[in-house]
């Protein structure tokens, strides 16, 4: 919480002390003066009085006119200037607080909030727009291939090899138009934590072994070695989110490591909860693009950007925080990939 103050400061108190008795000092005056000169004739000191305190009226009300307008009309107009231009669509407002930092008034300070207001609204709506262009990009290819292939499809006098071929290029393009629908509604529920994690005692063993097997068809076709190395482990955890984990950091190993590689899944007890480790003998991660994978929509290979939509890190990135864990990568291009989840006791 930023440091401020009152409108009414110490000095604003001074002021307005110093004129009241700057006026009843001399209204007194003028009475004794007036007083002295008229040899105490009441309706002169009546009449000149009344004008004394008509005069002196006007004057602070004159005074207390100038020190609205600059302390209270002008911060509220820019105040308002700026809300209308947010409210309008335009965030890149910025008001320049009137006090040093430290010695802000409660003006200032609604100023620097809406500073941040805006910057969050902006930073947001970039976050908006990248975010259609990214799914309309990524509908654009598979939609174009439904629409080539099944074309296709009806040209008369095609043989059925080719139909079927045909066929399993469309199944493959609306696996992957469903699977970009389902991974943005989930992250979409779990970056508005609209999903709440089902905790309870989770053989990680188990689930980790039953998510490599469902990789078994794709693991025999591309001949690729799979060792497996696991501690037998009870966490208090959420069974479906972790499924999320290893399904995707699996399906990441598999898709990027050549025929003929190998993938290591190893899972270790530790004292609060456990470490697994998902490695792979594949085309690694260059050291520029470092973090980004866990970026949606990032991918760093384009030999393989068709057969994904770059969503699967983020969500287990968004996951493991959920789930109070960490997730780190190592990699070298060329030689392989290892990802190393850390898990701790949920209760
Ligand atoms: N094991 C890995 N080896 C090499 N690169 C990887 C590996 N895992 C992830 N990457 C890189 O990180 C990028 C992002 O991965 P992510 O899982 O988020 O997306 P994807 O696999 O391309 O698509 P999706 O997961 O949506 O099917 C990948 O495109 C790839 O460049
Ligand atoms: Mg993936």
């Amino acid at each position: 919480m930023k440091r401020r103050g009152a409108t009414f400061t110490f000095w604003g108190a001074l002021i307005f002390f110093a004129t009241v008795a700057v006026v009843v000092m001399v209204a007194v005056e003028m009475y004794v003066y007036v007083d002295k000169k008229s040899g105490g004739d009441r309706k002169v000191i009546s009449i000149v009085m009344l004008f004394t305190i008509l005069f002196l009226s006007l004057m602070c009300t004159l005074a207390d006119i100038v020190r609205r307008r600059k302390m209270i009309d002008r911060p509220v107009e820019q105040i308002l200037d700026a809300t209308e231009k947010i409210a309008a669509g335009d965030f890149s407002v910025r008001l320049a607080p009137r006090h040093r930092y430290g010695n802000y008034d409660q003006y200032d300070s609604i100023m620097e909030n809406i500073n941040t207001l805006a910057a969050e609204l902006g930073k947001s709506e970039v976050l908006k727009t990248d975010f259609i262009s990214n799914v309309s990009h990524e509908l654009k290819t598979p939609l174009a291939i439904l629409r080539n292939y099944a074309a296709l499809m009806k040209v008369e006098g095609e043989d059925k090899e080719k139909r079927d071929k045909y066929a399993d290029i469309l199944i493959g393009a609306a696996k992957r138009l469903s699977d970009l629908v389902t991974n943005i509604l989930k992250l979409n529920k779990l970056e508005n934590r609209e999903l709440t994690p089902e905790l309870k005692s989770v053989r990680l063993d188990k689930g980790l072994a039953e998510a490599v097997l469902q990789y078994e068809e794709t693991i025999e076709k591309k001949q690729l070695e799979v060792e497996c190395e696991f501690d037998e482990v009870t966490l208090f955890t959420s069974e479906g989110y972790l499924d999320i984990v290893w399904k995707n950091l699996l399906s990441n190993a598999v898709k990027f490591t050549e025929k003929g590689g190998k993938i290591a899944v190893s899972l270790k007890a530790t004292e609060d909860g456990a470490i697994v480790k998902v490695s792979d003998t594949g085309c690694g991660i260059p050291p520029e693009i470092g973090s980004r994978i866990f970026e949606k929509f990032y991918q760093g290979d384009a030999s393989h950007s068709g057969e994904g939509n770059g969503l699967g890190l983020a969500l287990v990135k968004k996951v493991i925080e959920i789930l109070g864990g960490e997730i780190s990568v190592e990699s070298e291009k060329g030689k392989g990939t290892t990802f190393t989840v850390i898990l701790r006791n949920g209760e």
